[in-house]
Order: C-alpha cells, then sequence, then structure tokens
C-alpha cells in the first residue's frame, strides 16, 4: 500500500539549505521508485526568519509545522547573532519549535560506517563496529528550566536543571523499548554524585529498568562516560541522557563517525516528530557548496522509518549511503586519512547516492541495528 505524507522542510541557516535539498531530492527520487507520495512544503526559521519576519520561529511557520506528518530541519545559527541574548538568537527559533511540537525523545544514532574507520582521529581498531543510539530528553533540563536569568546589576546569571519523574518516566521507556529491538543495554548518564536531579533521574531510570527484565541497565557518571566513549565506544548499545549532556555527548561522538557530518536525528513523542542532523549551520562553510549532505539524508531515512513505518524504504536509503562510501566517494569533511579519495561537492555526492538507491543496493547488505 502506497503511502501520503506531508513533509514541512525547514533549510534554515548556512548549510542547513544545501543539505535539506539534497535529503529532499532523495525522498522524491524514492517517491518516484515507490509510488508513495511526500507532498513537500517549505517555510523559515532561525536567522533567515529573523531577518525576514523578526522573529526565529514565526507563527506560520509553527501553523505549517503542526499541520504536517513530519518536519524536516536543517540547521539554525550564524555569526551576525552571537551579540544577541539567547531569546533573540537563531537558536531560540528551534528550541521554540521543539517546545511546540512537543517530542521529548530525541534519537541520535552513532554508526561506525564501514570504510570511514581512517576518517576518525581514534584507532581503527578501537572504532570499528560502533553502534550507539543516544536517547537524548529534548524538553526538560537546562535548556527550558526555570528561573533562568542573567542579572546585570547584580552580575551574575544563572539557568536551572530540572526533571520531573514523569519526564525522565517518558523517556527513559523509549530508551528502553529501544534497547529491547537492539543488543539489550541502556547506558543511563547523570552527575549522580554531586545533583540532585541527577539522584532523581537514576532513581527514576532504575525503577522503570523493572519493567523491562531483558534489559540490562548500567549508570555512568557524564565525567566518565565522556571518556569512556573515546577508549572502548563498542560497550556501548543505547545511551540515555539528559538534555544537555546528550548534546555534549552526541558531538563527541561524531569523532567516532569521523565527522559530525554524518550523525542523523530524531525528535519523536510529540504531536509532530522532528528531523534534523546533529551538526549546525557552519557558517565558515556556508554557501560552498561543499558540505557533507549525509547526515541530513540518513535523517531523511530515520523519517521515514518514525514518520511513515517505511522500514525498508530507510533500509534502502542507507544502503545507498553504505554503497557511495564503499565506492570511496567522500566529501571535503570526511577525507582525513583517505589519500585517494574522491572527492565531491554536496550535490554531487547527493546524487551518488540517489543514483544508487535507484540501482537499489539490496537492502539486505545493509544489517546495521534499527536507528
Ligand atoms: C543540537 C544543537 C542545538 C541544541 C542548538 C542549535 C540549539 O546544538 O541540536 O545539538 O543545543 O540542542
Ligand atoms: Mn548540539
Amino acid at each position: 500500500m502506497t503511502k501520503t505524507l506531508r513533509i514541512l522542510v525547514l533549510a534554515g541557516d548556512g548549510i542547513g539549505l544545501e543539505v535539506t535539498a539534497e535529503a529532499v531530492k532523495t525522498l522524491q527520487d524514492l517517491a518516484e521508485i515507490t509510488g508513495h507520495t511526500f507532498q513537500f512544503d517549505q517555510a523559515p526559521i532561525g536567522g533567515v526568519a529573523i531577518r525576514v519576519h523578526g522573529a526565529p520561529l514565526p507563527p506560520q511557520t509553527l501553523e505549517k509545522a503542526l499541520a504536517s506528518d513530519a518536519v524536516l530541519l536543517g540547521a539554525v545559527g550564524g555569526n551576525e547573532f552571537n551579540s544577541l541574548p539567547p531569546d533573540r538568537r537563531p537558536e531560540a527559533g528551534l528550541l521554540q519549535l521543539r517546545n511546540a511540537l512537543g517530542g521529548f525523545a530525541n534519537l541520535r544514532p552513532a554508526f561506525a560506517w564501514p570504510g570511514l574507520a581512517g576518517n576518525s582521529p581514534l584507532r581503527p581498531e578501537v572504532v570499528e563496529g560502533v553502534d550507539i543510539l543516544f536517547v537524548r530528553e529534548l524538553l526538560g533540563g537546562l535548556y527550558f528550566g526555570q528561573p533562568r536569568a542573567w542579572d546585570k546589576e547584580a552580575n551574575a546569571a544563572w539557568n536551572t536543571m530540572r526533571y520531573t519523574r514523569d519526564e525522565v518516566v517518558r523517556v527513559a521507556k523509549v530508551a528502553f523499548e529501544l534497547a529491547q529491538k537492539r543488543r539489550k543495554k541502556v547506558t543511563s548518564v547523570d552527575k549522580a554524585n554531586v545533583l540532585e536531579v541527577s539522584q532523581l533521574w537514576r532513581a527514576t531510570v532504575t525503577e522503570v529498568a523493572e519493567q523491562y527484565p531483558d534489559v540490562k541497565l548500567e549508570h555512568q557518571y557524564v565525567d566518565a562516560m565522556a571518556m569512556h566513549l573515546m577508549n572502548t565506544p563498542r560497550d556501548f548499545d543505547v545511551v540515555l541522557t539528559e538534555n544537555l549532556f546528550g548534546d555534549i555527548l552526541s558531538d563527541e561522538a561524531a569523532v567516532i563517525t569521523g565527522s559530525l557530518g554524518m550523525l542523523p536525528s530524531a525528535t519523536v513523542g510529540g504531536k509532530v516528530n522532528l528531523y534534523e542532523p546533529v551538526h549546525g549551520s557552519a557558517p565558515d562553510i556556508a554557501g560552498k557548496g561543499v558540505a557533507n549532505p549525509l547526515g541530513a539524508i540518513l535523517t531523511a531515512a530515520m523519517l521515514l522509518r518514525h514518520s511513515a513505518g517505511l522500514q525498508e524504504e530507510a533500509d534502502a536509503v542507507e544502503a545507498a549511503v553504505r554503497r557511495v562510501l564503499d565506492q570511496g566517494y567522500r566529501t571535503m569533511d570526511l577525507t582525513r586519512g583517505a589519500v585517494s579519495a574522491k572527492v565531491l561537492p554536496t550535490q554531487d555526492m547527493g546524487k551518488r547516492v540517489r543514483e544508487a538507491l535507484i540501482a537499489r543496493s539490496a537492502p539486505a547488505e545493509y544489517e546495521p541495528s534499527r536507528h
């Protein structure tokens, strides 16, 4: 049975435009091959929305997002906004959107693609076979906790790391359920030796774990976790974190995959799922056509899997990415250690993936765990 999906594309700033264009073209070709219908609309968010509408999340953008089946976002942010307070920056638009859509579980797979091991500064024998799924809580913690302020007179500023039990329960359940379909291990990250909020986190996760006796639970302090992630990344399956810890550790995990440009993400559990690559707007290379579109394309695969239930189609997109990497094609960010790399600009990389998709690289060849 063919499906119809209304996808709102929020390209945002910097390389967001370039990489989402390739993700959209991938979905369009897939629609052609499979007979599914993907209807695309677009709207401004972030810096471009501030410039045109004076707000990082214009009401029309939010309205369109809430009326869509899935939102595909590029990136937000730009150097010209660096001196603005947090609530007026492009990033505020993304945080408002996340809050309004309500997705609290941000899934960030960090997968060591065969062939890219030489691209990581870590030794290949450390990196090979790594397959981690970060489940980052996305609507609580320091990002949203009240009170928050910068009191200029007092020369003091504060943010609040706050979690309720219910907020921890719902994200922990997502982590355990995903672990059941993978290697059945959850590593919960906290700072329970110092923070009360982490003690609540740890106690709650331990309680939720009782409902999943087939899944092994371990706890790690976030500082130790930062180290273990580099030393023994293969030890980890599902890694459950609060908002800021997950933000930091998922960038660290990019070292394993060779480039931040490879990492996709999906935010689930709310009214409308939100899909965004982990990387930012990369102002230094924006507009040059050299950004890596694979993170965005893999994000589109997550959209197929989590918003459309199109498992085989998602596998096919991932298989196409794998094939192109196996053929030796690289974007600029993926050239470390690969002496004879065939370096492609953004659009050519996207085209290679679509060619591989059309050539129907057999999904059976691709067997990492389900992201
Ligand atoms: C991310 C980004 C965002 C975050 C910013 C742009 C608000 O760094 O998605 O990891 O901190 O969540
Ligand atoms: Mn981040």
